[in-house]
């Protein structure tokens, strides 16, 4: 790959995600935000406008054959992912994506191979890898702190977190699966990423719709608007998953449901020689004499992975050839992998085998 000096931008999207984009490219001192494209004209002027971007185009096409633009972020919905990263990869853009990666993993095989082919860096703009805890307890990871970790815990419950209701989030066709996909994939991707185990073997899960159908639950979040749109995802979702050197891993995740706190997420790992949570970064292990009593650190002292913690200035400075890519999109196939098999088991009722 050839190193960039400056990285251009184009937004694919001008949704309530795309601003916490636009202000995290702008405050690299390589990146120049070059032009956006959404179908809704006026959430696409008030990202011009808002940003002072050069340029806006109708269609993704003609953002992608734009010359001074090297590299993509697509922020749309879920089903457009694949398609219009295919697009880009194709004009020669690099690509960076948001979760989840697609729709299924044949759709997001068949993108890694054409950014292979192409010679242009797919990833994922897997946001809560970056969080200072979840960087120091991976560090610690890295420098065997916990021994071999036999399994973990991802989480994150909502009581009423559910996007905006009647709008694609909450729609199979556009949004391919709900609490699972939208919130499951980040904590998935977390522990994994914490753990660094990517060989799944099978996995067994349920999902449940309980409040989204009956137009409750809503958190909110999302910009696009409401619509008559049939709410046909989950809003509730457990999982099991089993990992090839015997490691096990629940995942579970709600988008509304009744319980204590309004908002919960979290990645509880389990060690022979010590645990630690990632929100907020805690270690337990036993006292350092057979004496001494059990040890809680509640203050982590541990090196950052990264010496920032955003996941558009790990992409650009990928790309000017400084620092190495956080999210392997190969990793991002396994999670995808993952996410399939549970909606799987959900719909059969039978454990789906991954490997
Ligand atoms: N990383 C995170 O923490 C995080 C947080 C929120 C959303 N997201 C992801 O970002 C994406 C967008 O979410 P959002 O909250 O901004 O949604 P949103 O509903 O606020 O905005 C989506 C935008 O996409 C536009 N759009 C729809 N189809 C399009 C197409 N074919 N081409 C171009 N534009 C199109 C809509 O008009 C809308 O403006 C989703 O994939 C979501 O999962 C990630």
């Amino acid at each position: 790959m050839k190193t960039l000096s400056t990285v251009r931008f184009g937004i694919i999207g001008a949704g309530q995600i795309s601003g916490y984009a636009a202000d995290s490219i702008l405050r690299h001192p390589h990146a120049k935000l070059i032009a956006a494209q959404d179908l809704n004209p006026e959430r696409l002027q008030a990202l011009k406008d808002k940003y002072k971007l050069p340029v806006t185009y109708a269609t993704a096409k003609e953002l992608f054959a734009d010359a001074n633009i090297d590299a993509v972020y697509i922020a749309t919905p879920n089903k457009f992912h694949v398609p219009l990263a295919k697009l880009a990869l194709e004009a020669g853009k690099h690509v960076i994506l948001e979760k989840p990666f697609a729709m299924n993993a044949q759709e997001a095989e068949e993108a890694i191979a054409l950014a292979k082919k192409v010679g242009c860096v797919l990833t994922l703009g897997m946001n809560q890898r970056f969080d200072v805890n979840s960087q120091q307890i991976k560090s610690l990871v890295e420098q065997g702190v916990f021994g071999e970790i036999y399994h973990a815990k991802a989480y994150w419950m909502r009581r009423a977190g559910i996007p905006k209701l009647g709008t694609w989030f909450g729609n199979m066709e556009l949004a391919g699966g709900g609490s699972l996909y939208d919130i499951g994939v980040h904590m998935l991707d977390l522990c994994l990423y914490t753990i660094n185990n990517y060989e799944p073997v099978s996995v067994v899960g349920a999902t449940y719709t309980k409040f989204g159908h009956r137009g409750l639950g809503e958190g909110g979040w999302g910009m696009s608007e409401r619509s008559d749109i049939k709410f046909d995802v989950d809003d509730f979702a457990s999982a099991f998953i089993r990992f090839a050197n015997g490691a096990t891993v629940t995942l579970d995740t709600t988008w509304a449901c009744h319980t204590a706190l309004g908002n919960k997420d979290n990645v509880e790992i389990f060690g022979t020689e010590g645990g630690a949570t990632l929100r907020p970064a805690r270690i337990f292990r036993s006292g350092k004499t057979p004496e001494a009593s059990y040890e809680i650190v509640d203050q982590v002292k541990a090196p950052l992975a990264f010496p920032h913690q955003d996941r558009f200035h790990n992409f650009i400075n990928y790309l000017r050839g400084e620092e190495k890519l956080c999210t392997e999109i190969s990793q991002g196939l396994v999670v995808q992998k993952i996410l399939d098999g549970i909606a799987e088991s959900a719909r059969t009722g039978k454990e789906v085998r991954l490997a």
